[in-house]
């Protein structure tokens, strides 16, 4: 059994636990450390290693992160600190922490622990998720192969980036109803469909939960899903990326 430590870097909180790769388990609790203000480099860097030292870690360690993550390194930075552009996140945590980290886009990983453990388990083909949050984050796997960095949130639709349309933030700051929210999803997932051809998509991110309220709305040829895994979507994921390499 491949046992890896999953940690989860969000605006609000930094969330571990160790997992079994090989069942997508938590073998402990998870634990959350709030994320530290202004989240620079020095200070996310601080918490990972606080939570490898919550676990008397000493393996090797998966971390997702909510940007672009090209081989270790962050490219962009749209709702966190503008000082991690550039920074070589898997180089700072494997120094800080003194242990293998690596690290991928925070999407990118709830989409491959959905595909091997949540709500597309089993499918075969094309798998789209999104994450439905302050931003926009998408995952694009091909039986099991993640295509990784998509960020089809950031991607100009009706004269907008996806996510200042249609993310969750944006429903609450507009006071958008279920239907108009629908509206705009269903208009985003279309185009989407119409280039990619998913088999399946998968919705998550905390509005997920309510998804009773909205899909039901939405008028695709694709079937659609929420996420299965919520909270430990990003855990999960981040230890399965970290035991491919
Ligand atoms: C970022 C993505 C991230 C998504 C969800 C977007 O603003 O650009 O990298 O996956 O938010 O956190």
């Amino acid at each position: 059994m491949a046992q890896i430590l999953g940690i989860d870097i969000g605006g609000s909180g930094i969330k571990g636990a160790p997992v079994d790769t090989d069942s997508g388990d938590l073998l402990a609790e998870r634990h959350r450390i709030p994320t530290p203000q202004g989240a620079t480099p020095a200070a996310v860097a601080q918490v990972v290693r606080q939570l490898c030292e919550h676990f008397s870690w000493t393996g090797p360690v998966g971390c997702t992160f909510p940007a672009i993550i090209q081989h270790g390194v962050a490219l962009s930075a749209a709702n966190v600190d503008k000082g991690w552009i550039g920074t070589n996140v898997e180089e700072l945590l494997s120094k800080e922490t003194g242990l293998r980290v690596s690290v991928l886009n925070d999407a990118d990983a709830a989409g491959l622990a959905e595909v091997a453990f949540g709500a597309a388990r089993g499918q075969a083909g094309v798998v789209l998720l999104l994450t439905l949050g302050t931003g926009i984050g998408s995952a694009l796997v091909n039986d099991g192969v993640l295509v990784p960095n998509t960020e089809f949130g950031h991607m100009e639709f009706r004269g907008k980036e996806l996510e200042h349309y249609a993310s969750d933030r944006v429903r609450e700051e507009e006071d958008l109803s279920w239907e108009r929210f629908a509206k705009r999803l269903g208009r985003s997932l279309r185009y989407l469909e119409g280039l990619f051809s998913p088999d399946l998509i998968v919705l998550g991110g905390g509005v997920s939960k309510k998804s009773a309220e909205f899909l039901p709305l939405i008028e695709l040829r694709t079937p659609i899903v929420p996420a299965k895994l919520r909270n430990s979507a990003g855990i999960v994921g981040a230890a399965m990326h970290a035991g491919l390499r």
